[in-house]
């Protein structure tokens, strides 16, 4: 069973729901006074469940849309390279926009993907994170609603894999390295 090659819960389901509520009730109080709905954004696969959880406990009205990009192939080391697999649907230009990761590692992803959305002239644009690994940074960014801050090593469920595995964990555990 793939429960077995997990060492540790970094994150419990418990904890998952209380940080979950708090970044819902951040976002809401952030976004008050809004032109159109808030267009929320999630980077896939990843933020899949994050963002499914997340919007709900968002109180403004708001739409939402994904994007894919291609990140880690399938081992656990940056590549630091990352491509537009699934573009968004919709124009984010003069939209107020909350982009939503899984995880911030070395800040590579978001900080590019971050770049890519600032050229297409959104109203303005705020990050969210589920987890963030500190000590992994590589390239600083912004984060404006940050979940937990977990160690410096591999984390799998909720949303996040290995090799695409493990994402239907229902909480965040440290896979046992081979
Ligand atoms: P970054 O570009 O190094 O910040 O990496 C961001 C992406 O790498 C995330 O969106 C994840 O898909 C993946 N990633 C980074 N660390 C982990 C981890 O501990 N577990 C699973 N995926 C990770
Ligand atoms: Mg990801």
């Amino acid at each position: 069973m793939q429960d077995n090659k997990i060492t540790k819960t970094l994150v419990s389901e418990e904890e998952i729901r209380a940080t979950v509520q708090r970044l819902g009730a951040e976002v809401t109080a952030h976004y008050q006074r809004l032109e159109k709905e808030l267009m929320v954004i999630g980077l896939l696969r990843g933020s899949f469940i994050f963002m499914a959880d997340l919007v709900r406990q968002i109180k403004v009205p708001l739409v939402v849309d994904f994007m894919t990009l291609s990140s880690y192939g399938d081992g656990t080391v940056s590549s630091g390279d990352i491509k537009v697999v699934m573009d968004l649907d919709s124009s984010i230009e003069d939209r107020d926009v909350l982009l939503v990761e899984d995880i911030v590692d070395t800040g590579r992803t978001f900080s590019k993907v971050i770049r890519m959305l600032q050229n297409r002239n959104p109203r303005s644009l705020s990050t969210c994170t589920f987890l963030n690994k500190p000590l992994a940074r590589q390239v600083d960014i912004r984060i404006d609603f940050c979940g937990v801050n977990i160690p410096n090593e591999f984390a799998v469920g909720y949303g996040l894999d290995y090799a695409q595995g493990y994402r239907n964990l229902p909480y965040v555990g440290v896979l046992q390295p081979d």
